[in-house]
């Protein structure tokens, strides 16, 4: 059906790869991001650049979130799986894979005053790598700062989990004992916060299957999580 388009993308993504400079490897396909690469990500040594590096990880990955490069060790890493422990040096420079947000697999949404972009990734992350790969791309987790917003929110994750429970992350950080968007303005409470009891639980996954409430948790624990960006 449609092997022909994909295999001449993916020749294009390979030789382009490898070829790029470092200006067109930044623009059209990746970001940089603040992340170490993980112990679950795949080892590929030997590997010159970040743009052989990408090349590498479009053969030996299928899906890449992120890919990792330390030009003076020559390692590349390739993360579909970032739920290891963070791999701490140095030199790494990581990059967020771009997801193309208005043509590939993300979902648009008119709100009063502006459109969104919504995107699932089913891939288990901490909250801050969560919020960071989310970040990489001008986007952020999602904000659900209104009825609106909420709303959205379910008919987005309704279809994605498919009568099975699934838990995302979603923005929220409690400081000093109130809950707080990023840009540090309160959370409403329109996705209903049940607070646990553990202090150590400090963000918020939302949590449900046909409709949706957000439960505390921990910053290492792992769930998948979905961005948010702005359409222009
Ligand atoms: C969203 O808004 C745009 C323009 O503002 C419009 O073209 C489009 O049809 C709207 N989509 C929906 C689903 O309402
Ligand atoms: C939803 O779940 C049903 C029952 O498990 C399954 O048959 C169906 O393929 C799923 N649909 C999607 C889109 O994954």
């Amino acid at each position: 059906m449609n092997i022909l388009p994909k295999a001449c993308l993916f020749i294009f993504l390979v030789v382009n790869a490898i070829h790029s400079g470092s200006a067109v490897f930044k623009s059209k396909y990746g970001i940089k991001t603040i992340e170490y690469p993980k112990e679950s990500c795949q080892r590929i040594d030997n590997v010159r650049s970040k743009g052989q590096c990408l090349g590498a990880c479009v053969i030996t990955v299928d899906k890449i979130v992120m890919i990792s490069h330390d030009e003076s060790t020559k390692t590349c890493m390739c993360c579909n799986d970032i739920s290891g422990s963070d791999i701490i040096g140095p030199n790494w420079k990581s990059y967020a894979l771009r997801t193309f947000p208005l043509s590939d697999g993300c979902t648009t949404y008119n709100l009063t005053s502006h459109q969104i972009c919504l995107k699932y990734f089913p891939v288990r992350a901490r909250y801050s790598s969560a919020r960071n790969l989310c970040q990489a791309e001008d986007g952020d987790l999602i904000k659900i700062d209104s009825q609106e917003k909420y709303d959205i929110f379910e008919t987005f994750h309704v279809p994605i989990a498919n009568n099975t429970l699934i838990e995302v992350w979603v923005q929220g950080e409690k400081i000093e004992g109130q809950w707080k968007f990023d840009d540090g303005t309160p959370i409403p409470n329109f996705c209903p916060i049940f607070p646990g009891t553990n202090p150590e639980e400090i963000r918020i996954r939302a949590r449900g299957s046909t409709s949706f409430v957000c439960w505390d948790n921990l910053n290492i624990a792992l769930f998948h999580y979905s961005c948010e960006y702005p359409v222009n």
